[in-house]
């Protein structure tokens, strides 16, 4: 299956692809992480780094024709560049997603940027839209991430709730803003699963999001 990292800017959809990879893979699964954002950070910090998995660059608008999925048993994960400016990646990923994760920080900022942007698509917009081009006609499933939350923040709980308010189905499990994972870029990756990535995959399993290995 495909997970689909979006965000419209820079959200911390890297940093957590990598780490997502990394969780999956030491729970078992058999993983593949794509890189469609033409920066490629996901393969730089994969080939600094030495990945145990393998991560291959598509930053086109023929995502969906030309990726080879590993198989109903894996799980391919791809880190979509920006919406904002890359709109025509990130419809082509919808078309072929299996499910979809909106990463962002729990700010007003963040919110209107993912919710009511001035100057681009919505994020849910386009992933409501993509059901056309879907062979089910069916848009995948939407589950928002916050990500970079810092302790005792006020504005977590009000977030949440403006989301879940504009039907956003939104994560129990949150990221919290750490500097280990700030600093997870570039380097090689130990115990991911022992953290708040591993409960992600419980998360996700649970909810019947990802098959269980
Ligand atoms: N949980 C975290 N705690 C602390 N810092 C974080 C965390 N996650 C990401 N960061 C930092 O936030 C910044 C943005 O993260 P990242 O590059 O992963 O975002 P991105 O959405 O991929 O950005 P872009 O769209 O520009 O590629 C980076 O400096 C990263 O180190
Ligand atoms: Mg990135």
């Amino acid at each position: 299956m495909l997970i689909a990292n979006i965000s419209p800017r820079s959200m911390g959809k890297t940093t957590d692809t990598g780490m997502m990879g990394h969780a999956f893979h030491e729970a078992g699964y058999a993983v593949q992480l794509w890189d469609a954002d033409e920066s490629e950070h996901l393969k730089q910090w994969s080939d600094l780094a030495g990945f145990p998995f393998p991560v291959k660059c598509n930053a086109t608008a023929k995502f969906a024709e030309e990726y080879t999925p590993l198989g109903e048993h894996g799980i391919d994960i791809v880190d979509v560049g920006h919406t904002e400016n890359h709109p025509h990646i990130a419809d082509s990923v919808l078309k072929v997603a299996d499910l979809v994760l909106i990463h962002m920080e729990p700010s007003m900022a963040d919110y209107q940027r993912v919710h009511q942007p001035r100057t681009s698509t919505p994020v849910k917009t386009m992933v409501g839209r993509s059901a056309f081009d879907r062979p089910s006609r069916e848009a995948p499933p939407m589950w928002v991430l916050l990500n970079r939350v810092r302790p005792v923040v006020r504005s977590e709980g009000e977030i949440r709730n403006l989301l879940i308010d504009a039907d956003y189905n939104v994560l129990t499990v949150k990221i919290p803003v750490l500097d280990e994972i700030k600093q997870a870029t570039g380097f090689t990756v130990e115990r991911a699963s022992r953290g708040p990535f591993g409960e992600l995959v419980t998360e996700l399993q649970t909810r019947g999001l990802v098959k269980s290995v």
